[in-house]
């Protein structure tokens, strides 16, 4: 081993020399091959040879050439940064790329507002106790008016045009149509459960209608049934107003009318004083300070008696809720239309 070979300091000098006169990629990994590479680097050599030398040499020469190696790692890191920053200089210069550009925003989908309302609802309902349940769209007229006291040829089925289903005669003991509400449910899950019952049961719902500003053929609703011993009319207030408070403020007052329903007794239509004008008129309630929001009532005890249920012993409360009546009034949109023509224009508001 020469003297030369393990000339330490002027492999230093000319490594420095060579990073310095490196100005880009290229030739950065050259120089790195040329000193530091695994097999042929000029640093790795020195390091190679050490196994020859006299114990002592060995020692000091072994500690300079890794504190040299460390050296001129680092140096070739810092100016491979120097490099890199000055390329970038270069580009911001020629106005190739312009730092102060705000970030690309990510295109993220959103929940349809019927989503949101409902979901907004189901929480308020499941914070009281409610469970979640569904039913079938395709029901059959048995649940979706027999089942509720609304015999054929009654009038009462009047009050929802209905689609049917066209099937062959005889396939199944009852005509199947679309539902037309989600009260059916209430008898589905009273038929195979005991007392006490709390359900919201949420869903599409569809009528033969011609649509307008208020009326699509095809909407959302949340029914809404308890059944136990003792619960009142004050329960039914109690849980309603909650709605009411939980969509539309802590201050909201709620009145109650009577309605009729085939299914409840005595059945009540509920209306919160208008939010937008506190109830003095305006155009949201059309001058009456009211806007109704839902239909609700006592289960009729005839159907809690046709369920198995002891009438005497339990009583039940049940509302309807309508989804897009409630997101109409919340966002203050004025056509019911809007919501399921999908034009991103509109649900990109949401
Ligand atoms: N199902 C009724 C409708 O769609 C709404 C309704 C009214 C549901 C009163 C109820 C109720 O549970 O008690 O018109």
């Amino acid at each position: 081993m020469t003297a030369e070979a393990i000339d330490l300091e002027h492999l230093a000098s000319e490594a420095q020399a060579g990073l310095a006169s490196a100005t880009d990629e290229a030739a950065l990994q050259a120089w790195h091959v040329m000193y530091l590479g695994r097999s042929q680097g000029r640093l790795t050599a020195v390091l190679r040879t050490l196994g020859g030398l006299p114990v002592e040499e060995r020692k000091r020469v072994g500690a300079e050439a890794n504190a040299l190696k460390q050296q001129l790692e680092a140096a070739f890191e810092t100016r491979r940064e120097e490099l890199q920053g000055a390329a970038l200089a270069e580009t911001v210069e020629q106005g190739w790329l312009d730092v102060t550009l705000p970030g690309r925003a990510k295109k993220i989908g959103r929940l349809h507002p019927i989503t949101q309302t409902l979901r907004d609802m189901l929480g308020i309902f499941q914070r009281m106790g409610f469970s979640v349940v569904e039913g079938p769209e395709v029901e059959e007229d048995y649940y979706n008016f027999q089942a509720l006291r609304i015999p054929e040829d009654h009038p009462a089925r009047d009050m929802q045009d209905t689609l049917y289903i066209e099937q062959a005669k005889g396939r199944t003991a009852t005509p199947l149509l679309l539902r037309t509400h989600t009260s059916p449910n209430q008898a589905r899950f009273m038929e195979t459960h005991q007392p006490p019952i709390r359900i919201a049961v949420p869903g599409r719902v569809y009528r033969y209608e011609a649509t307008d500003a208020t009326r699509e053929w095809m909407f959302t609703q949340i029914e809404l049934l308890a059944v136990d011993e003792g619960l009142s009319m004050a329960d039914l207030k109690g849980t309603l107003f909650e709605l009411a408070k939980g969509l539309f403020g802590q201050e909201r007052r709620i009145r109650f009318r009577c309605d009729y329903f085939p299914f409840v007794e005595p059945g009540v239509d509920m209306a919160i004083d208008c939010f937008i004008c506190g109830g003095k008129g305006c155009k949201t309630c059309r001058g009456e300070g009211w806007i109704e929001v839902l239909g609700a009532g006592m289960v009729h005890p005839e159907i809690l008696s046709n369920m198995g249920y002891d009438a005497e012993r339990y009583t039940g409360f049940a509302a309807g809720i309508g989804a897009e009546r409630i997101a109409l009034l919340r966002y203050g949109v004025d056509d019911i239309r809007l919501f399921y023509q999908n034009d991103l224009r509109f649900l990109r508001q949401f």
